[in-house]
């Protein structure tokens, strides 16, 4: 697993307070989504409370129709109001899954935390069937944990 190098890279690219964080977070998605093979869509969507909605804010892969998901539809929409993590190892078991792609097989959702409150996620698309481990939700909280620090 490359994680323990990406590491260093994710927290310098997220220390950079020469770019905005929108463009940081930019940077996070695509060093993802080009050094972990499984990772082929990578973006976090974050939550508008009164709309109870998500709003995708920044993203690297194929551009998605779904740049807003209402609370509690698809993967995305259901962590919203769990506050759990998701890994569905394939997604045609899944009966509450919005579609992005034809060629994404599993995917992986981990809610974002600010104080304590959920206020998004992070999202990954895999083209390979059930590729995700306990080592990825342990990174990626990791990752939403740097992220929620520069908000
Ligand atoms: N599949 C997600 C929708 C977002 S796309 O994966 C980018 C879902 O079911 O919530």
């Amino acid at each position: 697993m490359p994680f323990d190098n990406l590491r260093d890279k994710v927290s310098s690219i997220l220390a950079n307070e020469n770019e905005s964080t929108a463009q940081r977070m930019i940077e996070v998605c695509e060093l993802l989504q080009t050094s972990i093979d499984y990772y082929d869509w990578v973006g976090f969507y974050f939550a508008n409370d009164i709309e109870k909605t998500l709003h995708l804010k920044a993203f690297a892969g194929e551009p998605t129709n779904h740049t807003v998901i209402p609370f509690g539809k698809g993967i995305c929409g259901q962590v919203a109001v769990s506050n759990e993590n998701f890994v569905v190892d394939d997604v045609k078991a899944q009966n509450n899954y919005i579609a992005c792609s034809l060629d994404v097989k599993s995917e992986i959702v981990i809610p974002l935390f600010k104080d304590g409150k959920n206020i998004g996620q992070i999202d990954i698309d895999s083209h390979t069937k059930d590729p995700f481990s306990e080592e990825d939700e342990r990174f990626l909280e990791w990752v939403n944990q740097l992220v929620s620090d520069i908000l």
